[in-house]
């Protein structure tokens, strides 16, 4: 269901609350966040004073990539999640947590999916990468073994993502970008959490949780890397399909 941003509706609540995430999250951008996420938030214009039109941000993204953001209500099943990715859309809710939820939510809300996601969406080698993944989960959208694989890498890129910056950890996914939490813990000095560098073989073989911070983060070398892991992603899916289908023979017993 796509719906319209009603601007109108927004109460003092909301725009204090859009306010107090951004200064706080705008305040760690310079030392943790990457490059490419911090120019974005340039071309996109958010201020901390209020709330992003998403005409505006429509306006950007079609001069710069040509996506569109969309407004739905929250989180969408994964056919229709990947069917938008595929068309070169992205889906965001336009509501806003209340005061008393500032450092936890269950489920995405504005400043997640719009202060999170919508700046890099400005970025060519970034939203390759999302229209790509999108375009191969429709291709498995009816085995959900397949769409777990292909979530996980979505999970560990576009939301949990990290990439290497002049030889240092930075971040770009939007689950961190948005979490002042999660912001300090994943670049913290010692054990956990565990920072990897990108393996797509590993990334499809970790199961994740979304209640807790991430236990483990992959470090992409850029963009590129994320692009290219997509033709080895088709052939692995292939094999885990094959697999499946084609079972090993039981041996042993007596
Ligand atoms: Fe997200």
């Amino acid at each position: 269901m796509i719906l319209k941003q009603e601007y109108d509706r927004y109460t003092a609540d909301d725009f204090s609350v859009w306010k107090t995430l951004f200064d706080r999250q705008h305040a760690l951008i310079g030392q943790k966040i990457c490059r490419e996420y911090r120019e974005a938030l340039e071309l996109v214009e958010f201020k901390g004073t209020e709330i992003p039109r998403m005409d505006r941000i429509n306006e950007i993204l079609k001069a710069t990539t040509g996506w569109q953001a969309v407004v739905v209500p929250g989180i969408l099943p994964d056919k229709e999640f990947f069917e938008l990715m595929a068309q070169r859309r992205f889906p965001a809710t336009t509501w806003l947590r209340r005061p008393d939820q500032l450092d936890y939510l269950e489920e995405p809300d504005m400043f997640h999916d719009v202060f999170g996601h919508t700046p890099l969406l400005t970025q060519q080698h970034y939203t390759g990468f999302l229209e790509g993944l999108g375009r191969i989960a429709l291709r498995w959208i009816d085995d959900p073994d397949m769409v777990e694989r292909i979530t996980r890498l979505y999970w560990y890129t576009i939301e949990f993502g990290l990439i290497r910056e002049e030889g240092e950890a930075r971040i770009f996914g939007a689950g961190i970008v948005s979490s002042v939490g999660e912001s300090r813990y994943c670049l913290q000095a010692g054990p956990p959490p565990h920072l990897r560098d990108f393996d797509l073989d590993t990334i499809l073989d970790s199961a994740f949780r979304k209640d807790i911070f991430q236990e483990q983060y992959f470090i992409a070398e850029g963009y590129d890397q994320l692009l290219a892991s997509l033709v080895p992603l088709e052939s692995r899916l292939e094999q885990f399909q094959y697999k499946k289908k084609n079972p090993p023979a039981l041996t042993g017993g007596f």
